[in-house]
């Protein structure tokens, strides 16, 4: 029998206009896959094997799946008519239908959760999560755009905002180096990296378990 599993909506309300995307999460489960093996297409499940560990390969199905539920949503259109592109070390794309092209998608994944974020418009958008027991390492957490170093507690979150900055931009971690922390606001924190300003900010209202820490990055061009 398929477990009876919905994607569970994800509640965004900050940086501003990120309220305007549909968010949506799994658990990074067998009974989930199955649940969603009808937004599978041949190709998911060929550009999956590119994955050997076991969980990474799963979590890569399911976020296909999550992509096309959320755009079937917000496109209005069948499911399987949408054509995603997944490279990797890239975000994810609409290839089909055409007309979607203004659609910004960003997928984050954990060993036991998958989030995915469609948004529609010009703004790059990016999403990360991260198991809430972890630390980035040493070597990462002293590349973090702030002067301090922060609390422990403070790190993480710290992190999933750089990463999801990162992943708006669209360099992944390459571009940490170019990331110029500009301050924060009620709406979150402002980041710069070239031509790119970026607004992140925590990703509120995740619940269940394990707790995940994660955040919202949205991009803009200024020049
Ligand atoms: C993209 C990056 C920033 C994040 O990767 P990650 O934390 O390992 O993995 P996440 O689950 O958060 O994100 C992976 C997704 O990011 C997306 N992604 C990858 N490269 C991207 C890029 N350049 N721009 C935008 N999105 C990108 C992909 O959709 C990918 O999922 P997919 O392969 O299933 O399509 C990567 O460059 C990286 O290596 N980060 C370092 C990871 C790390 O050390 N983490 C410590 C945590 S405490």
């Amino acid at each position: 029998m398929v477990a009876q599993l919905r994607p569970l909506p994800v509640a965004v309300t900050q940086p501003p206009g990120a309220a305007r995307g549909t968010y949506y999460r799994l658990p990074n489960s067998p009974a989930a896959l199955q649940a969603m093996a009808n937004y599978l297409t041949g190709p998911d499940r060929s550009a999956a094997r590119r994955y050997r560990h076991r969980l990474r390969r799963r979590a890569f199905l399911l976020a296909s799946a999550l992509l096309r539920f959320a755009l079937a949503e917000v496109l209005g259109r069948p499911a399987d008519r949408i054509a995603l592109e997944r490279r990797p070390q890239r975000r994810p794309r609409v290839i089909s239908p055409r007309w979607a092209g203004r659609v910004a998608l960003s997928v984050a994944h954990t060993d036991h959760w998958v989030l995915v974020g469609v948004l529609p418009g010009q703004a790059r958008l990016g999403v990360d999560l991260e198991p809430a027991d972890r630390q980035p390492a040493a070597g990462l957490a002293r590349r973090l755009p702030w002067a301090d170093p922060g609390r422990a507690s403070e790190r993480l979150q710290r992190w999933t905002l750089v990463e999801a900055a990162l992943k708006a931009q669209g360099r992944g971690l390459a571009g940490l180096a170019g990331l110029q922390l500009l301050g924060a606001d009620h709406a979150g924190w402002l980041f710069e990296s070239g031509a790119w300003r970026i607004r992140s900010a925590p990703l509120k209202g995740l619940v269940g378990y394990p707790r995940a820490v994660g955040a919202v990055a949205l991009a803009r061009e200024t020049r």
